[in-house]
């Protein structure tokens, strides 16, 4: 929109949330809530400054590319709005104010509220909505003719004014010298003996200028966070809207009430997602993929037609097309998968790639291995990658068979096509197209069990 310049408030404590974390970096549906105001700020402006103060350094750090504005003593919002007077001196146009706390806000009912406060001719206008619940909220007291009067904090609300219903969003645009008058006119004889933001309104309404009131038609998309209690409603509410985007999109959910699918998550189309799933992070799925219950996936990649198995926990993994995985597989840092690879029961693999067509099945470790194409590994084959000091790569080349119960202690390198007998400890190289047996040879007792049984009688 032209001539709007954003100022995000994101410097309070999180007293109520009894974190040691600043409030706007809890998270929701996988991301931080600054996260989300940002987001919608940025489809608005691209001039958007964001107060920090609590864990200033924290906020800085997950967001090098934003203007910060440093509130170092947090009085109140209305002092976090002081703290910009200096940006914005002599800026005559339109100045966005959002709370850092209210993640679900949609750019498009900022866009209407904008035009609200542009076409009324305002100096200064709120966001409102009407709710069930309005307790903790500042409260819109309205005149005889509707027009706004002033903000009435939960705290230092009459009975009266606790009966009203509309609440103040804490999301305003004003006309930006009137609200740096207001502010310097700010005084702090509250409950909370804060600067309120909200208090600019009254101050501007008695001066006789122009304030208004715009209510939101959905009253969900203002609703800020306080508590732990409000974080996990909200969550549910983005991992709702998250699940029907992907549903319209094609994506099969049996159970959304169940699935857990962080915002940033990618899913192709008629990929089936069965009840209690989690999606993490910057995770992105094909087409055609199942994804069994009780599964984990975290920062991964997972290629189109592939079938991941109740159970399984993938994080920081890549894997390719028409995989098979799990149930109850642990793939983890830096795990490559190439197209057509079958990992079963109760295999782990870390930082290692297996080759296509490659298979491990049952009860396996494979740890710091790059592994070929078409390789058969054993039950329960281990590779010893650690000495107590160091981690030690295996190398295990194209059309190795690994026999089961087999370990291989690293550094170590089996060549193409090579055989494992069963039961082996492999610690040195095997050649290319050989076999190697490396366990104590059996022997067998003729009739040691019944004389045994004689001697025990
Ligand atoms: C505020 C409003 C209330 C409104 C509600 C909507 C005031 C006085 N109250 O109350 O009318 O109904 O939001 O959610 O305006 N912040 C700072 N510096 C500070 C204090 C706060 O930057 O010194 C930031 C916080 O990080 C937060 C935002 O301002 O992102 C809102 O602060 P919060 O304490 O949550 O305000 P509420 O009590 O919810
Ligand atoms: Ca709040």
């Amino acid at each position: 929109m032209d001539d709007l310049r954003i100022l995000i408030l994101a410097a309070g404590k999180s007293t109520r949330m009894k974190s040691k974390t600043a409030k706007v970096l809890h998270q929701v549906g996988g991301c931080t809530l600054l996260e989300y105001v940002l987001r919608a700020a940025r489809r608005l402006s691209t001039d958007v400054s964001v107060v920090v103060g609590h864990q200033a350094d924290k906020v800085k750090a997950l967001l090098p590319e934003e203007t910060f504005i440093d509130q170092q003593e947090q009085l109140g919002i209305g002092h976090a709005a002081m703290m910009a007077r200096e940006s914005f001196s002599g800026y005559t146009g339109d100045l966005l104010v959002l709370p850092g706390d209210a993640p679900l806000i949609r750019p498009e009912t900022i866009h209407e509220f904008v035009r609200f406060h542009r076409g009324g001719g305002f100096k200064a206008s709120v966001l409102t909505a009407e709710v069930s619940n309005p307790f903790g909220y500042g409260r819109i007291v309205r005149g005889r003719d509707q027009e706004l009067q002033r903000i009435v904090e939960h705290r230092d609300a009459s009975p009266d004014v606790l009966k009203i219903s509309e609440i103040n969003s804490s999301i305003y645009v004003f006309h930006a010298p009137s609200l740096f008058e207001g502010l310097s006119k700010l005084r702090n004889q509250n409950a909370q003996s804060e600067f309120y933001l909200t208090d600019v309104i009254g101050i501007l309404a008695n001066q006789h200028q122009k304030v208004g009131a715009f209510k939101a038609s959905n009253d969900e998309e203002i609703l800020g966070i306080n508590t732990r209690q409000e974080l996990a409603a909200i969550d549910r509410v983005i991992r709702r809207r998250k699940c029907e985007s992907l549903m319209s999109a094609g994506v099969s959910i049996i159970d959304p009430e169940s699935t857990f699918i962080d915002e940033d998550v990618e899913i192709g189309a008629d990929t089936v997602v069965y009840p209690s799933v989690q999606i993490q992070g910057r995770t992105s799925i094909a087409e055609d993929v199942t994804i069994r219950s009780f599964s984990r996936i975290t920062n991964s990649r997972i290629g189109a037609g592939t079938v991941v198995l109740e159970g399984c926990i993938i994080v920081d993994s890549t894997i390719g097309e028409q995989v098979s995985v799990g149930p109850y597989t642990h793939l983890r840092s830096n795990t490559v998968l190439a197209d057509t690879v079958k990992v079963g029961n109760f295999v782990e693999i870390k930082n290692s790639s297996l080759g296509k067509g490659t298979k491990s099945m049952h009860l396996t470790y494979l740890g710091d291995a790059a592994i070929g194409r078409n390789v058969n590994i054993g039950a329960g084959t281990i590779t010893c990658n650690y000495d107590g000091v160091q981690k030690h790569p295996t190398v295990i080349e194209d059309e190795v068979f690994i026999g089961s119960d087999s370990q291989l202690i690293a550094p170590v390198k089996i060549g193409k096509g090579a055989y494992v007998a069963a039961g082996s400890s492999i610690s040195d190289n095997v050649p290319p197209e050989a076999l190697a047996i490396a366990r104590g040879r059996q022997s067998v007792k003729e009739g040691w069990a019944r004389r045994r049984k004689k001697k025990e009688s």
